[in-house]
């Protein structure tokens, strides 16, 4: 038996910040932004819209297009670095809402690979038939620990939450393998004191390798080589980043998500985000072999391969 995705969502809120916005803000350029990152707006949530609040739509329609009840749920799982307080959880804020009683919940911290974390947890729960149905869910609001006086970061980063209900599938779907690792060596390239703080050159170079090596290492552990791959979801730091793990699994431009233009950076949020639109826009198919990529402050990375369908 396998665990795979069985539903999804996801929460942008409505306020965009365009490039030209930061302009009247700080000493920078859309020129600049655009040919550097790839970003050309980001969403940032209004001052009422908390973590949990965009977590909670997510999971929602994610509960709602997997077809289960809430009292479903066995395990509430949510990754984030910007939790509404460092306790209760936000993972027990939404169990709260959602009416998801029977679930135990706790929160995961792994930075942008926090949601890669959070679905190979459950995957482990599924499979040892201990749990049904996982609800995981990436969520940050990064603006509120942006320094909107820093431009090396203030640029980069975006709000908003992506949704999955990790179950049981047919047979030949599922996660077929996973990576995940870290480094603490390189905490000092990327962490918050009050406000992000962050070694761009370091955390660049790290990514670059990576990303690549962990998006070939799934595919070694699944018995599967390059040109099995559909479609690459690589999280949403930076163009540049992502063309260097698209070119290392030698795929045409078409075969890899880019939402990073219309979110920028939303740390955990990324990958689900990235997830739901490409199956929207009928990108991603059932048996489709998927491969995501995360990578973040830690050091931390995951990769999973996973053959799309319930
Ligand atoms: C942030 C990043 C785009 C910067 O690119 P870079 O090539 O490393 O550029 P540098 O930081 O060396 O800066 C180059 C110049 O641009 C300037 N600059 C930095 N941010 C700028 C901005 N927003 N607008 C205009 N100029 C900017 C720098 O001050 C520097 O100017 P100088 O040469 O006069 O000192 C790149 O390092 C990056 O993407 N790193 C990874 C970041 C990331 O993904 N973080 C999240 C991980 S989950």
């Amino acid at each position: 038996m396998r665990a795979g995705i069985v539903g999804m969502g996801r929460f942008l809120p409505e306020k965009i910040l365009t490039n030209h916005d930061l302009e009247k803000m700080m000493d920078t350029s859309d020129e600049w932004i655009r040919t550097m990152t790839g970003i050309e707006e980001r969403r940032i949530a209004s001052d009422d819209v908390n973590t949990s609040d965009m977590a909670f739509a997510a999971a929602q329609k994610a509960i709602e297009d997997a077809g289960i009840t809430p009292e479903q749920i066995d395990l509430i799982l949510v990754a984030t670095v910007t939790p509404d307080s460092p306790f209760p959880s936000v993972s027990c804020r939404i169990q709260e809402r959602l009416g998801a009683t029977k679930a135990a919940a706790m929160d995961i911290s792994a930075a942008c690979a926090g949601f890669m974390y959070g679905i190979v947890t459950a995957k482990q729960f599924i499979e040892s038939q201990v749990y049904k149905y996982v609800l995981v869910v990436g969520v940050e609001k990064l603006s509120k620990i942006t320094d909107w006086n820093d431009r090396n970061t203030a640029v980069l980063f975006g709000d908003g939450a992506g949704a999955a209900i990790i179950g049981p599938v047919s047979e030949d779907r599922g996660i077929l393998a996973f990576e995940l690792g870290a480094d603490g060596t390189g905490a000092k390239h990327l962490y918050q004191d009050e406000f992000i703080i962050m070694n761009g050159r370091e955390v660049f170079k790290f990514a670059v390798r990576q990303m690549g090596e962990s998006c070939i290492n799934v595919l070694n552990k699944a018995g599967l080589s390059k040109d099995d791959v559909d479609f690459l979801i690589p999280h949403q730091a930076n163009i540049r980043i992502m063309e260097a793990s698209r070119q290392r699994l030698e795929l045409p431009i078409e075969k890899m998500s880019k939402t990073v233009d219309k979110y920028g950076n939303t740390s955990a949020a990324s990958i689900p985000i990235s997830i739901v639109e490409e199956v929207e826009k009928g990108k991603i198919k059932d048996d489709d072999l998927i491969v995501m990529v995360g990578f973040g402050g830690g050091l931390t990375w995951g990769a999973i391969a996973i053959r799309w369908g319930k």
